[in-house]
């Protein structure tokens, strides 16, 4: 199998020990990619709105985030670490998620991300950590994912990862090895299951992209959505 990473930041630190633990269970099994931010993805989006109107390869940024989408559309497993940054995910992980707006189901989602399945570990010191989850979590559900497994944690201790007591340390990774080793015995040759939400969000946009359409046949987004098959009886996933 097949895992990619998206950590958001290079630290390493908790964030990066609790990726780790997660990892421990694949190390011999699986192939992991992993990216760093924002060494893999250093520059912001400039709001030219080449992806959403014209195209993707047209973005200054293309050569980043191409590499990045390639190893998240082969992974049979995602997982995106962040730790709170006043209370929000890593300023390097929006970026990279900025650039992945074109990815929005309401833009051009890719098939491949209906069937996929995604874990999030956040962690922060006393609050933060759900909305940081969120951050993240809110563009991989409009990516089109489904199965989503959200990992957060608060330290309320020091927050380095050596002075954090040993109770302590175990209650966090305790229950990242368990969700590790779930993870592990899923059988990914079977596309995870398309959720009631993911599936209204189609609906809704079905009917936007028809509309659009009428009015603007010329749209990135409609012919993507036409050649697709989506206007018509063909659907994104197959569970
Ligand atoms: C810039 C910055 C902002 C932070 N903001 C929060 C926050 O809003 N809430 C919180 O509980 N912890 C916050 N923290 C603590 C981190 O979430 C985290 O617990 C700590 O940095 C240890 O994790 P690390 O070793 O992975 O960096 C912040 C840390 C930094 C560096």
């Amino acid at each position: 199998m097949k895992i990619t990473v998206i950590n958001g930041y290079e630290k390493h630190g908790v964030t990066y020990r609790l990726k780790e633990t997660f990892l421990e269970e694949f190390r011999d099994k699986a192939e992991i990619t992993e990216f760093y931010l924002p060494r893999d993805c250093p520059n912001f989006c400039a709001g030219c709105t080449s992806c959403f109107m014209k195209d993707e390869h047209k973005c200054k940024d293309a050569e980043y985030i191409q590499k990045i989408e390639k190893a998240l559309l082969e992974a049979d497993l995602l997982l995106f670490t962040s730790p709170a940054y006043v209370m929000h995910t890593t300023g390097a992980m929006k970026t990279m998620l900025d650039h992945f707006g074109y990815r929005w189901m309401p833009h051009r989602p890719s098939e491949e991300m209906f069937g996929k399945r995604a874990v999030i570990i956040t962690q922060c010191l006393g609050a933060g950590g759900k909305s940081t989850a969120k951050d993240i979590k809110d563009s991989l559900s409009w990516w089109g994912i489904s199965s989503i497994k959200v990992l957060s944690f608060k330290l309320m201790s020091d927050i380095n990862w050596d002075k954090i007591p040993q109770k302590k340390r175990d209650s966090i990774t305790n229950p990242i090895k368990a969700a590790a080793r779930k993870a592990l015995s899923t059988d990914y040759s079977r596309p995870a299951h398309t959720g009631l939400p993911a599936r209204f969000k189609f609906y809704i946009i079905r009917m936007m992209q028809t509309g659009i359409g009428k009015t603007n046949p010329e749209s990135a987004d409609y012919i993507y959505w036409k050649i697709n098959g989506w206007l018509d009886k063909v659907r994104p996933w197959k569970n």
